[in-house]
């Protein structure tokens, strides 16, 4: 399940790839615009601003982040719905999807499939799974302690570098093709009396491990995550610097 409060948390750190990723689409006045796992709408809703006559769509299969979406004042529409069943009409002439591929299987066919003739694709997914972080996270997950319950975390690379993107989209007819890789640095102040690389993990990649342990072995397992956290991401005056590499890939299809 997400948690559309626990994912806020960052919310700048989090929004800033996606206007990153939406500067680069040069469309100008599409027609419908739809966001694919758009979380809890509050980038969905730039695009409005963006593209003030076109249709906006979210699409998300958390119904806790499209209730969180669909707030009175909302410029999109939102709908429940999972990305491998989603077929986009001809009218969406630009799709976004920002830091969700990398949850689904069959991730590239899925991208592949969205190329259309006069249609943007704009995708960002971290690729960060060699990061201190996520490499403790697994680490930890593979020890006797706690195989049995989490082993299904053992090493699994979704994601593929900006080179891999750009060849997927020219494979799959892009005519303009643009990906890249950004290092950002977040600077997360030290509050409270968790670390705040364990506070941001607990948004994303720890989720399946939440969801598949009890409240107690997640706090235990916690309690353990902790300290190798804050080995690897020492505080300097209060704040914790963490690295987090993301992938980008923007395609055209003229014809
Ligand atoms: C890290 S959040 C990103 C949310 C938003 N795009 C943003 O940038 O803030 C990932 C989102 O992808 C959604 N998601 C994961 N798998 C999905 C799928 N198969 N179909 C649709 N949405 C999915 C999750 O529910 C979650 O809201």
């Amino acid at each position: 399940m997400w948690n559309p409060e626990i994912y806020l948390r960052f919310a700048d750190e989090r929004g800033r790839p996606f206007h990153d990723l939406v500067g680069r689409v040069k469309a100008e006045t599409p027609r419908v615009v739809e966001d694919l796992g758009c979380g809890p709408g509050n980038l969905t809703e730039t695009l409005a601003v963006r593209w003030p006559d076109a249709q906006i769509r979210g699409v998300d299969s958390s119904p806790e982040m499209i209730a969180a979406a669909q707030t009175p004042s909302a410029l999109a529409t939102y709908a429940v719905g999972d990305v491998r069943a989603h077929v986009p009409g001809a009218e969406v002439d630009v799709i976004v999807t920002n830091a969700m591929l990398q949850w689904v299987e069959g991730a590239d066919e899925i991208l592949a499939s969205w190329v259309k003739p006069g249609r943007w694709i704009a995708a960002q997914m971290p690729a960060n799974h060699d990061a201190p972080a996520h490499v403790l996270l697994r680490e930890l997950c593979g020890t006797a302690k706690w195989s049995a319950k989490l082993g299904f975390m053992a090493d699994k690379r979704s994601v593929g570098d900006a080179v891999h993107y750009a060849r997927l989209l020219r494979t799959a007819g892009c005519d303009h093709v643009d990906t890249w890789e950004t290092l950002y640095v977040h600077q997360l102040p030290v509050t409270g009396a968790h670390h705040p690389v364990l506070t941001w993990l607990s948004g994303t990649a720890l989720r399946p491990v939440r969801a598949a342990l009890s409240d107690d072995d997640f706090l235990a397992y916690c309690a353990e995550l902790q300290p190798r956290l804050a080995e690897a991401y020492p505080a300097h005056d209060g704040v914790v610097d963490f690295p987090f590499l993301r992938v980008f890939a923007v395609g055209y299809r003229s014809s």
